[in-house]
């Protein structure tokens, strides 16, 4: 794959798709951490006297709800606070943002660039034909470009059009495309944990979070390639109930019990021999540890957290690993009193000395990071479904073959 250190964009328009899709609370980014993962790229790019465009989606749009709903979504979504966050991140170069997403205001933003200057784009998404991947919408901003650079790794598993319609235009123009650094590393750190020797076994995944659905298809890709699969979450009670126990009022996936059954009978997957369970999610008063198998989640309650015995038993599965994939929560960890399961699960790869360890992504990645562990992994990506994608798909993903193949 060509690499963004490769290009020559002296005077020249590069497009570069990066991913910043970061939490923000009234305005003001709560986490700049996408932000700062893209900056060797963008650098790389001013040192090289490229007119950088930066293009990114936020958030979620609706773009089949009523008009009102949308523009309040598009609100919400606003890309503007990002720009001056990153303007914080880049004293060294003058960055702008624009406000249009097509047309007219967006040309002139861009014929506005001097050589090292920055340009972030209003949200991708504010555009109904970015999620479709839409021709006409790709060949406008395709137009804008003299290159293109793949670096949002957070986002290569959406076939969209900013990251696959005009890195696919502008390559059938014969222009130069690449991926930059952030995505060059995140491949090359997922790729040891999509295909893992035999002298890097035993392979041991880790699964939490809300859905089974979500990460059906990478349970069934993890148990071919992992000898265990602990799971955690939210998503365990699915389980469980495939296995008829009572989960009072538990989150569960009544169209996936076969499914988890499918995957119980492969004998690789853990599941939790015990739970924190309380009376309510948002005020919850009666926290109890329930023995899962013998007395059910009682009426009323559901599940928080993994309880103790599982925390140890977890924990030495972990501990005999010499890869780690860990994607998603054991509990509610946001809240202390829920918290323990997945510090214990964090805790175990982080004593791992001889082993690869990856984090893929999103709260799993907070939650190492709240707990001044996350130094202590090998890699945290910055893609939570896309790392996900990435080991279903075999080390495959749109955003990134575009630029490959
Ligand atoms: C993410 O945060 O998961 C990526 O930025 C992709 O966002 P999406 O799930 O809304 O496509
Ligand atoms: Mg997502």
């Amino acid at each position: 794959m060509k690499n963004v250190k490769d290009l020559q964009v002296k005077g020249k328009v590069v497009l570069a798709r990066v991913d910043f899709n970061v939490p923000q609370k009234g305005g003001v980014i709560s986490d700049n951490n996408r932000i700062v993962a893209a900056l060797p790229t963008i650098k790389e790019l001013i040192g090289k006297g490229a007119k950088v465009v930066l293009m990114s989606h936020l958030g979620k749009i609706k773009h089949k709800e009523a008009p009102e709903v949308v523009e309040e979504q598009k609100k919400k979504n606003n890309m503007a606070p990002v720009a001056v966050e990153l303007a914080k991140l880049l004293p060294e170069a003058k960055v702008t943002f624009c406000a249009d997403t097509r047309g007219e205001g967006l040309k002139a933003a861009v014929a506005a660039l001097n050589d090292g200057d920055v340009l972030l784009v209003q949200n991708t998404r504010y555009e109904k034909g970015e999620e479709k991947n839409d021709p006409e919408l790709s060949k406008e901003w395709a137009s804008l470009a003299d290159a293109f650079v793949m670096d949002a790794f957070g986002s290569a598993h959406r076939a969209h059009a900013s990251t696959v319609g005009v890195p696919e235009i502008l390559k059938g123009e014969g222009k130069q495309v690449a991926v930059g650094y952030l995505v060059q590393k995140e491949v090359e750190a997922l790729r040891k944990v999509v295909e893992v020797p035999a002298n890097r076994h035993p392979y041991v995944a880790i699964l939490g979070g809300f859905k089974v659905s979500d990460k059906i298809k990478v349970i069934d890709s993890l148990v071919k390639k992992c000898d265990k699969v602990i799971i955690g979450g939210a998503m365990a009670y699915t389980f469980f109930k495939a296995l008829g126990y009572e989960i009072g009022n538990s989150p569960r996936e009544e169209d996936q019990l076969d499914y988890a059954k499918k995957m119980i009978a492969t004998g690789k997957v853990m599941l939790p021999v015990d739970s924190v369970v309380a009376d309510s999610f948002d005020n919850p008063q009666d926290i109890r540890i329930i023995d899962i198998a013998k007395d059910g989640v009682p009426a009323g309650f559901e599940g928080m957290d993994i309880g103790p015995k599982t925390r140890e038993i977890y924990a030495a599965e972990i501990a005999k690993a010499k890869t780690v994939f860990w994607n998603g929560p054991m509990g509610v960890f946001e809240d202390d009193r829920f918290a323990a399961g997945t510090t214990a699960v964090c805790e175990a790869c982080a004593k791992l000395e001889d082993a690869f360890t990856v984090i893929g992504g999103g709260d799993s990645a907070s939650a190492a990071k709240k707990l001044g562990y996350k130094e202590k992994f090998s890699h945290v990506s910055t893609g939570g479904g896309a790392s996900l994608e990435m080991i279903e798909n075999d080390g495959h993903l749109p955003g990134i073959d575009v630029i490959g193949d």
